[in-house]
């Protein structure tokens, strides 16, 4: 016993000497020793910080890994995953050859602060989060800045059940194409970027694609996509963001490193930057390509961004069922305002703001999209179901026939003549 706490005691020296500087929980990363801070022209600060030293580490559920960062460093952190997931197996191998054709038409986004430098080797960049937004009366404590807020419905919300009636506590209004009915180890989509108009600062407007388990009420889930989120980042910029929790957001969760739980491994993508350049209606489209999918060998749960980029990894050990499989897989759009369901409706809008529209390409839209069901191929989804929260708000439209590769359409402009 007295040994064990003189461990304990010594492990929490050594700690402190490495400038952890988070006892209590605190996951600023202004607390952290940056190796060096890049000024973007957004306004964002984007700090390299020692790949060892990330918030991950701060979870409660990951703290043996701490044992190992002090004693055995190099055994940490998975690098990179195990199994390479552009090694598909041969069915998908003639789809893929016509995927990286269309790949080559379509412009690729990046991210604006690498104008103007990069981190090395050894470190990740880490976005700075601006100290008046974690004490904002929007998120109210530190404790739960970049949590999303739960969705609660009074009753249990089937997805064939009337929608309206589902949705007037929820605050979320979500327009979505998901799969379920086997268990997925991968989901994958083409997400067309778009700059929505976000109506107030603590509503949001979140384009992803998600691999979830568990009930409405008390879910786990892994997602990843654009959000415009000003209560997370103090502005109306599209950014790159990942999500997870383990309660349907009740307690767990949050945006990018804002919390303990993802691991990040990439020198070259910050979670939480702006992403450009973004699409328009007269321009070029643009999108970001992500996929998530289970290490087999780990069970973390990788994303992978843009086809090469393995940005990082949600450890196994944060989930409950989680760990195993995911239930489903759903690619769209979320919206977050205390007046959705309600009269007026928020005018936060979803998507491009436009109604699904598969001629001009101008509104939300998913393409190539892929799961991983009970194997390592990559394939389109056994079936799939379209489905909105407000129809006449935010719109579903799912192109399957007559196309070689079925794309999904969603989102809306929130309130309108339609949806006053
Ligand atoms: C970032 O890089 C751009 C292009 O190289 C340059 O014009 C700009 O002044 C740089 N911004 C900062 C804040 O250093
Ligand atoms: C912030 O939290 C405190 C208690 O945790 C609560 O009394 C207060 O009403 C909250 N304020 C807002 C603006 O939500
Ligand atoms: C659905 O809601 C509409 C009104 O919004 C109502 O007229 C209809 O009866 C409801 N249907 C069911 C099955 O509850
Ligand atoms: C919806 O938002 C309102 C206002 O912020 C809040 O009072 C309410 O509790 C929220 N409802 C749920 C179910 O979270």
């Amino acid at each position: 016993m007295g040994l064990q706490w003189t461990v304990i005691l010594l492990l929490k020296m050594t700690l402190t000497g490495l400038s952890y500087g988070i006892v209590g929980g605190d996951s600023t990363s202004s607390k952290r020793h940056a190796v060096k801070s890049i000024q973007s022209d957004d306004g964002d600060i984007v700090d390299c910080i020692d790949i060892y030293k990330q918030p991950a580490f701060d979870h409660p559920a990951l703290k043996n890994h701490i044992v190992q960062v002090c004693l055995l460093s190099m055994l940490l952190i998975q690098m990179s995953p195990s199994y390479d997931p552009t090694m598909d197996t041969t069915a998908t191998r003639t789809k893929r050859s016509t995927d990286r054709k269309e790949d080559s038409s379509v412009t690729v986004t990046s991210q604006l602060w690498k104008r103007n430098g990069s981190c090395p080797r050894g470190t990740i960049p880490i976005r700075r989060i601006r100290k008046d937004l974690l004490k904002s009366k929007l998120s109210n404590s530190t404790e739960n800045y970049g949590r999303k807020k739960p969705r609660l419905f009074h009753h249990i919300a089937q997805l064939n059940d009337n929608a309206t009636s589902n949705l007037q506590q929820a605050n979320h209004s979500l327009a979505i194409l998901l799969t379920e009915g086997y268990s997925y180890s991968g989901g994958k989509g083409d997400i067309k970027v778009w700059n929505p108009f976000v109506e107030t600062d603590d509503e949001y407007s979140t384009s992803q694609v998600a691999l979830q388990n568990g009930p409405y009420y008390d879910y786990e889930s892994v997602e990843s996509g654009w959000a415009v989120n000003p209560r997370v980042y103090g502005d109306r910029k599209t950014r790159l963001f990942v999500y997870w929790t383990t309660d349907g957001s009740k307690t767990t969760g949050c945006f990018d490193l804002t919390c303990p739980g993802f691991v990040q491994t990439s020198h070259e993508i910050a979670l939480g930057a702006a992403i450009y350049p973004i699409s328009s209606s007269t321009g070029l489209p643009y999108q970001i390509t992500i996929f998530i999918f289970k290490d087999p060998n780990t069970g973390n749960w990788w994303l992978q961004y843009g086809e090469k980029i393995n940005i990082g990894y949600w450890p196994s050990d944060l989930f409950g069922t989680l760990k195993n499989n995911a239930e489903t897989v759903q690619w769209g759009g979320e919206v977050y305002s205390s007046r959705v369901g309600k009269h007026p409706h928020t005018a936060t809008a979803m998507g491009s703001g436009h109604f699904p529209d598969y001629i001009s390409g101008n509104s939300g839209c998913v393409k190539r999209l892929r799961v991983r069901e009970n194997s390592q191929e990559l394939k389109f989804p056994e079936w799939v179901y379209a489905y909105s929260d407000e129809y006449d708000c935010y719109d579903v439209f799912y192109l399957g026939d007559y196309i070689e590769d079925p794309e999904f359409y969603f989102g809306g402009p929130g309130q309108s003549y339609k949806c006053p």
